[in-house]
């Protein structure tokens, strides 16, 4: 049975009443039943994690690694764009890492956005799709030998 982590950042428990016309509508609650129902025909188990708190996330990527997790889905919010410790994490970690966002970071409206600090350390990224962005990421975490 693959075991994959689902890892969420700052302000992502906000989801639904944060800026809806760029996050949507629908809430945490929302993506964490969407998660689980897209497993349900897989042979893996999604274990969410949502923090507000950079060591937490950190926290989080290390217990990945020493509990031998299968991937790591990782949409680290704000930190995204400047939190260098966690492309450290990353990079120190044997689980591979999937980068996903659910707006399109790349054509964003502020500048800061369009830049990521785990890009070079993922092993993909997936982008702009909403909840879908963590299906597409979720699908091709399956397809990992
Ligand atoms: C986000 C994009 C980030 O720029 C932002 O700070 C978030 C959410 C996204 O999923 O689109 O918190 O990671």
């Amino acid at each position: 049975m693959k075991r994959i982590m689902v890892l969420n950042g700052p302000n992502l428990n906000l989801l639904g009443q944060r800026n809806p016309a760029v996050y949507g509508t629908q809430t945490y609650a929302d993506l964490e039943r969407y998660l689980h129902h897209q497993v349900k025909e897989h042979e893996v188990t999604v274990h969410l994690i949502q923090s507000n708190h950079e060591g937490e996330l950190i926290d989080a990527l290390h217990h990945a690694h020493h509990e031998h997790f299968d991937a790591i889905l990782f949409n680290p919010g704000a930190y995204t764009h400047y939190a260098y410790a966690l492309t450290d994490a990353i990079e120190a970690i044997t689980p591979p890492v999937i980068e996903v966002h659910l707006s399109d970071i790349a054509s964003r409206e502020e500048p800061w956005r369009r830049h990521s600090v785990i890009e070079s350390v993922c092993i993909a990224r997936f982008l702009g799709q909403g909840f879908e962005s963590y299906r597409e990421a979720l699908e091709f975490a399956l397809k990992l030998s």
